[in-house]
């Protein structure tokens, strides 16, 4: 098994995913137990993770440099490279800051690749500017001339780009030769096992009935019928209307909830309820906190009404969630997302969220292997929060109609391309910033809409989709005409990193 020491990186948990894909066993430790949790684990390497701090910070998280002397292959990530590259005498500046995609040229196939230039995701601010005794450079980008590094006699590997993630071409050949080849692991298939899920469900819930909330979308239906399939009757389905949905939600989750499992869904309508309790708010990270109350006293509330019997609320909750509302105790907050982070501390109901250590691509994965069409698993994420965090700014109800307005065109336009199973997501986003236009001869100064669309897995990583211009063309021109008050649409092309999918 492999030990990943985790400094608090977004991308941290994808490391033990893609162990995991790899058959090999992973634990997340953190740095300040390194030498108790080798002692304990008997690991066969190590890997440092990345992180948000900087190590020419004074409190930035430590590690032991015993870890060097003990004879076990180690690969450090970023934060984890420069920490190691420091401890063992090399120097680190804040230098050559640098988020998303850039091109590595490997000076000679150590991992068994052909050759070549590729594509690997940076997110650092900091650089290795002088290698400690033992290192080579194999690697290098224009702007980092130690972006991978090798100490082959004692089995060093560090990189200072994330191998772990989607977009790094080849990411997961590394990963695998530090493991092949350093750790002497042996590799294998892994496979999800749903049945694995329902039996934990099975035995954590027992006779008590679950509350389930329930969207439509691919992570909660698939959650859904993990618990349905764990528990049957006892699922009681709950689909909040907050009127912040695409149109056609409620007809999608009814359809869910009768044709495909036959449990009683329950449909609350709340319109009124989200925009009066959203009016006057413009900071997003309160918009999120007060949707993920209100749901939750929604919950809390039916629960009460179904007479003491419900003591588990049920969520599609899935990682890149967990991570973005930190999830781990070195990492940061990115934002809350409504069913994480937006949860308040007092909740009464005892959370059960089948897929929450899974990624999208996953939790797509495991609803084929339970027979959900595809047209369920692969449709677009839409967030829970839905249009309320796609007005930057306040949420009145003209702008929300607008908005709706706009994506609907967004989403007719990319399907009429058939671009639509293309992109991972794509919609239109009320920016907050107005402009001025001139509008049947008249000045106007109104609203500027952007329009979003990319591609990615598991939502860790990004990509802005080359749309053709043909297409921009059209949506931008049928939004200034269709929508009233919008001056002016921009395409968003921003990958991520640094841009997070929503603009909120
Ligand atoms: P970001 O903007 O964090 O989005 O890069 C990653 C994915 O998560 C969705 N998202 C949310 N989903 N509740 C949700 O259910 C939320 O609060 C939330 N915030 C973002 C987003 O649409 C994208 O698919």
């Amino acid at each position: 098994m492999i030990l990943i020491v985790d400094f608090g990186s977004q991308t941290a948990h994808l490391i033990g995913r893609r162990m995991r894909q790899l058959g090999i066993e992973n634990e997340y430790v953190d740095p300040e137990d390194i030498l108790d949790e080798v002692k304990k684990y008997n690991p066969s390497g190590i890997i440092l993770s990345g992180g948000p701090s900087s190590v020419c910070e004074t409190n930035a998280p430590e590690i032991d440099k015993k870890i060097f002397d003990i004879g076990l292959p180690i690969l450090g990530i970023c934060y984890g490279w420069q920490l190691m590259a420091r401890k063992l005498g090399g120097k680190v500046e804040s230098a050559h800051k640098e988020y998303g995609p850039k091109t590595i040229t490997y000076s000679n196939n150590i991992f068994d690749l052909p050759k070549n230039n590729y594509t690997v995701f940076m997110s650092h601010g900091d650089s290795v500017i002088k290698l400690p005794q033992g290192f080579k450079v194999f690697g290098l980008t224009p702007q980092v001339k130690n972006a991978a590094v090798i100490d082959k006699k004692r089995n060093f590997l560090g990189l200072q780009f994330h191998p772990e993630v989607d977009h790094t071409q080849k990411g997961l050949e590394i990963l695998r030769y530090f493991a092949k080849e350093f750790c002497k692991e042996k590799i294998s298939n892994f496979k999800l096992k749903p049945d694995e899920i329902i039996q934990k469900i099975k035995t954590e819930v027992k006779n008590e009935k679950v509350i389930c909330a329930v969207s439509g979308g691919v992570d909660s239906t698939v959650a859904a019928f993990l618990i349905g399939k764990a528990i049957g009757k006892n699922l009681l389905p709950i689909y909040v209307d907050n009127g912040f949905m695409r149109p056609g939600t409620t007809e999608l989750v009814k359809h869910i909830f009768t044709d495909l499992i036959t449990v009683d869904l329950k449909i609350i309508n709340t319109q009124k309820t989200f925009l009066a309790a959203l009016k006057g708010v413009t900071d997003s990270e309160k918009k999120r906190k007060i949707i993920g109350k209100l749901y939750i006293d929604i919950f809390q509330n039916e629960a009460k009404k179904a007479g003491g019997e419900v003591s588990f609320l049920g969520q599609g909750t899935i990682y890149s969630d967990v991570i973005e509302s930190k999830g781990s105790k070195k990492a940061s907050k990115i934002k809350s997302h409504h069913n994480v982070g937006g949860l308040p501390k007092n909740m009464k109901l005892k959370l059960i969220e089948p897929v929450r250590h899974y990624y999208k691509d996953e939790v797509r994965k495991i609803g084929r292997l339970l027979g959900l069409p595809e047209e369920i698993v692969m449709q677009q994420p839409f967030p829970g929060p839905g249009f309320a965090i796609r007005v930057r700014g306040e949420v009145t109800p003209k702008r929300l109609i607008q908005v709706k307005i706009a994506d609907n065109i967004v989403v007719e336009e990319i399907k009429a391309a058939k671009l639509y199973g293309k992109v991972f997501q794509c919609f239109a986003v009320m920016t907050g910033a107005f402009s001025t236009a001139v509008k049947g001869d008249a000045r106007a100064f109104c609203e500027v809409v952007a329009v979003r669309a990319f591609e990615s897995k598991d939502v860790m990583t990004s990509q802005w989709a080359d749309i053709p211009y043909k297409v921009l063309q059209k949506i931008s021109s049928r939004i200034v005409n269709e929508v009233p008050e919008v001056s002016r649409v921009v395409y968003d092309i921003t990958t991520k990193p640094p841009a997070t999918m929503e603009w909120e």
